[in-house]
């Protein structure tokens, strides 16, 4: 296991804030993202879909699409450097070598007409220092990604590799160039329940190898529990709560977290039990004033509606914006609906 809690601190990410600006009005969806990830941990970011984690995860590496959105607000701290700050062109210095993300469709991320050897030596082109055989090097990181006979498959081509396999050749592209973050958005939902299990062993193992730092994106529970330290609990553009894998399933403290871990589907099913949280998200672009789970908590008090909580600490490493976990809870009026 990793010590990752003691680790150093590889990303910074501040009040992060990316809205959409459209003849709707403007769609906030990364509304005051903060958080810190350390050497070799693992952070799930998990929440229904449309609550943001992959407009997060594209801010992170600047790519929200443009110019329909734009981080408007933040930093984004990475090996000490904030990279809002950099100029368009050094980014594609940053991405790849020092953060990189798979995404869940390898479709999308594999060009049809290239050869994957020619995927991966055009990616490995761009390594710093890189010199030498870079077929040798495609080679390696196939293996690395636990690809048996890698110097066949350079030659194949996309359609030519099974779901899983792709996915493979997916990660050996996102880590040919050695970054310190990886993001996973959702990277296994495509895949099939053993295929999903195994490339998630994958992903922790060159973890413990390389002492890789990922952000895991999941709208699965379950997932969460078999892949990460941490995890934030996102909802409505926020993270609603936060902390240890150990804690968020031990004593979830939003009522939402609560929610989504009482619908977990086992990894083994394939039933889609996991929305049945009743009512709707709220639009992200007529957000109310108040708590955004307000409409469909089962605790809410008139309070909820009418100011967002702040964090309240759980313990040192946890915390969640709950007014039930303001002290005065108990004496507060009950809800007038
Ligand atoms: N191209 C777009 N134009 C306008 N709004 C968008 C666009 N893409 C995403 N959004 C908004 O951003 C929100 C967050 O999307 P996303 O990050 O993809 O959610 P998730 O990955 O959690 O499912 C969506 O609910 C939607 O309102
Ligand atoms: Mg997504």
């Amino acid at each position: 296991m990793t010590t990752a809690r003691d680790g150093k601190v590889v990303l910074e990410v501040k009040n992060l804030h990316t809205y959409f600006f459209n003849r709707w009005g403007t769609v906030k969806a990364v509304d005051g993202i903060s958080f810190t990830l350390r050497e070799g941990e693992t952070l799930g970011i998990v929440g229904e879909s449309g609550c943001g984690k992959t407009m997060t995860s594209l801010s992170l590496l600047r790519l929200h699409p443009k110019p329909a959105s734009r981080i408007i607000e933040g930093e984004v701290i990475l090996d000490g450097e904030d990279i809002l700050r950099r100029p368009e062109r050094d980014m594609r210095e940053i991405r790849g070598h020092k953060i990189s993300m798979i995404l869940q469709d390898p479709q999308t991320s594999l060009n049809p007409v290239y050869t994957i050897g020619n995927q991966l030596v055009e990616t490995l082109g761009l390594k710093k220092g890189s010199h030498g055989n870079l077929k040798n090097e495609a080679e390696k990181s196939l293996r690395k990604v636990r690809v048996a006979a890698p110097e066949r498959r350079l030659e194949d081509f996309p359609h030519q590799m099974s779901g899983g396999m792709k996915q493979r050749v997916v990660g050996a592209i996102a880590m040919a160039c050695e970054p310190m973050v990886i993001i996973a958005d959702e990277p296994t939902t495509a895949l099939d329940v053993t295929i999903q299990l195994q490339y998630l062993r994958l992903l922790k193992d060159i973890q413990a190898e390389t002492g890789l730092s990922i952000i895991f994106i999941t709208h699965d529970f379950g997932i969460v529990a078999r892949m990460c330290d941490r995890v934030a609990v996102m909802y409505a553009g926020r993270f609603v709560e936060e902390g240890s894998v150990r804690d968020i399933f031990n004593n979830p403290s939003h009522p939402y977290t609560e929610a989504l871990i009482g619908s977990v589907p086992k990894v083994e099913e394939r039933v889609e039990r996991l929305y049945q949280i009743e009512g709707q998200p709220p639009a992200l672009y007529d957000l109310p004033v108040g708590c955004r789970f307000e409409s469909r908590c089962r605790y809410a008090k008139s309070k909820c509606a009418e100011e967002y909580p702040p964090y309240f600490e759980v313990n040192e490493h946890h915390k969640a914006a709950c007014w039930r976990l303001d002290p005065s809870w108990e004496t507060l009026p009950s809800s007038s609906k």
